[in-house]
């Protein structure tokens, strides 16, 4: 949640922070805003509440120069998203200036102690204490910039990623974290701090990833890092090797639907390495998970609990399936800003999988930290190199997604799934309860994936002129129901969430033999229903229950394998994706639905990457 770009250089600060900001926007857009030293030595700050574009309408009519800026893009937790709320935030004097991710937990009793002590505060926001304990700390002698900035975060509580300029140091900015991502990005005569790398990436390609409580000087020739005692850190830069293209939508109208077509892809890469071909077949390998398992961590394990939030808890339950199937291991899948506080059963003989795409989920950090805490070995799933999950887990098997803008995740949900699978026949390998055939099934059908997935894509399920009708009826609803069995039940929650998300229809998800307990009275001719009737050993029962609501004249919109000749005289539109093993057909048949919301969300005229209330990655509780 909110993203953070910072320049110092020999170029005119403006422009490059605000196509900064403009790669950061996804991470937060209730305000924007910069300061920047100009070269007369004033610190000019521009800020507007609403998206990106608010701030450059700002920036046109009154362009600050200067050669060293930082910049801001929010997502509001402490005060209202309006100009006055807006990042960077100043101290009393004007002088300094800091821009904020995350939360400053103890901000009441610090803002209490400074107003005592003077201070006057213009913001509702937990970020403005920051801006008067580094003046604080300079008035009694701190001995510069990343001093005063060490002093003041040993006072905090929280978590930050933070980027500070002060007209008395206009040759520097200083960058600090604790949970929050921050990057230096190191160019030519020219040095960078961002959230992430795509907000620098046409400016350059090497990078350090900040640790946890690290802090950065950074001037226009030289960076140097230290601990929050002053202790200096060496990093050794990391080289980019995907380029800005990766990151931008290539044609396609929206970054949402550009990655759902980088599904097939997405899933190749996923699978790269980890599947080996032997004279018996494909078989799994995960070297990544070579150094737990040896370390003797894994031998005690009895179970397993699976956290996360949103969609990745629905590719957790998929995960559950699987995993219980071939390790006939008991999995738990909870919900993080639950299990955090709810005093749970964990230990070394449970191993944690934590998964979140971002890396950055306060309530997955947390919970997974606390489920550490009680000894039990953790394995993350993420997206992000260098992301704060992984450094809480003892293996982290990374999606190889590349990245995903659209504040909606899609690849980043099948790649997810496609990890879990093959930790689960890992497991299931390991464990001595996976027979072979069914591991090669298995790791054959995810090899056939990324092609099937294509072909849907390519396909009337997909078209838009084909859903031109479903999308149209779709898109005058107020209320849509989607049901499924076993592996299609969370393919169904993961599909109303994507239709919520992106076009606010409310949609719900149940269990199809649920629905007669209670549901089943929200059902009009109104309310469609949505049924996942993939090929599955409980299609017969999935069946029954579509009649149920058939009966009280609710349209059915079911999805469902090629080749099934039934399907049709039990819905009125009928979606096919090609045939897959049971745990594996889910992957297949989201990329409808994700197809679905997309165009249903385009005729209701919605934000499709930037839903309404929504960030990429959620760093408060
Ligand atoms: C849905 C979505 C969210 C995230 C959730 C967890 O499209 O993107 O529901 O899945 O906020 O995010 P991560 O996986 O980053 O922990």
């Amino acid at each position: 949640m909110c993203g953070i770009v910072g320049y110092v250089g020999p170029k005119n600060a403006t422009p490059i922070l605000i196509e900064g900001l403009a790669r950061l926007e996804y991470r937060g857009y209730d305000s924007a805003g910069i300061a920047v030293i100009s070269s007369d030595g004033a610190l000019e700050v521009r800020k507007a509440a609403g998206k990106l574009q608010n701030l450059r309408s700002t920036v046109a009519t009154a362009e600050p120069e200067g050669y060293a800026g930082i910049g801001h893009t929010r997502w509001a937790t402490h005060g209202r998203p309006n100009d006055t709320n807006a990042h960077p935030h100043a101290d009393c004097s004007g002088n300094i200036t800091v821009v904020h991710n995350g939360i400053i937990e103890n901000y009441a009793e610090l803002r209490a102690e400074l107003l005592a002590k003077g201070h006057t505060f213009r913001s509702e926001t937990d970020t403005e204490v920051l801006s008067h304990l580094i003046e604080d700390a300079l008035a009694s002698g701190a001995s510069g910039l990343a001093e005063a900035v060490r002093q003041a975060l040993r006072r905090v509580t929280g978590s930050y990623s933070i980027a500070v300029i002060s007209r008395d140091f206009p040759d520097r900015l200083v960058g600090a974290r604790l949970t929050g991502p921050l990057i230096v990005g190191l160019g030519d005569g020219e040095n960078f701090l961002a959230s992430d790398i795509p907000a620098i990436l046409r400016h350059t390609r090497e990078i350090i990833i900040l640790e946890e409580g690290e802090i950065v000087e950074v001037t226009r020739s030289s960076f140097a890092i230290t601990d929050i005692d002053g202790n200096s850190i060496e990093h050794t830069p990391h080289h980019v090797e995907w380029d800005i293209e990766a990151a931008e939508k290539c044609g396609f109208p929206h970054y949402f639907v550009k990655e759902i077509h980088e599904q097939p892809h997405a899933v190749t890469r996923a699978l790269l390495g980890r599947v080996q071909q032997t004279a018996d077949g494909p078989s799994v390998r995960l070297a990544e998970l070579d150094r737990l398992a040896a370390s003797g961590a894994l031998n005690q394990v009895r179970r397993i609990v699976i956290l996360g939030c949103g969609t990745s808890i629905h590719a957790g339950i998929l995960g559950k399936y699987a995993i219980e199937r071939w390790s006939r291991l008991p999995v738990e899948v909870c919900i993080a800003s639950e299990y955090r506080y709810a005093d749970p059963i964990v230990g070394p003989e449970t191993l944690c999988l934590a998964l979140t795409q971002s890396g950055e989920t306060t309530d997955t950090l947390a919970a997974t930290r606390l489920a550490r805490e009680h000894g039990a070995p953790v394995i993350a799933l993420t997206n992000v190199v260098g992301s704060a999950i992984t450094r809480l887990a003892g293996a982290v098997l990374y999606l190889q997604a590349g990245p995903e803008i659209s504040v909606t995740a899609t690849k980043t949900y099948v790649t997810m799934v496609t990890a879990l699978y093959l930790l689960g026949l890992w497991l299931g390998e390991r464990q001595l309860t996976l027979a072979p055939e069914e591991q090669q099934r298995m790791l054959t059908a995810l090899q056939a994936l990324p092609e099937q997935m294509q072909r849907v894509l390519e396909s009337p399920a997909t078209d838009e002129a084909s859903l031109r009708e479903l999308t149209a009826y779709l898109a005058g609803r107020e209320s849509c129901m989607f049901i499924g069995r076993g592996a299609g039940y969370p393919l169904a929650m993961e599909g109303a969430l994507k239709l919520k998300e992106i076009s606010y229809i409310h949609a719900e998800a149940y269990p199809a033999g649920e629905l007669k307990h209670g549901p089943i009275a929200l059902l009009d001719p109104n309310v469609p229903l949505l049924a996942m009737a993939l090929n599955s050993h409980t299609y017969d029962k999935l069946i029954s229950n579509v009649e149920e609501v058939r009966a009280r004249d609710a349209q059915i919109i079911a999805i469902a394998s090629e080749g099934n000749s039934d399907i049709a005289q039990h819905a009125d539109y009928v979606l096919t994706v090609p045939d897959a093993p049971e745990p594996i057909a889910p992957l297949l048949g989201i990329i409808p639905l994700q197809v679905l919301a997309y165009h249903v969300a385009l005729a209701r005229d919605c934000n499709i990457d930037q839903p309404r209330n929504l960030a990429k990655s959620v760093t408060v509780e």
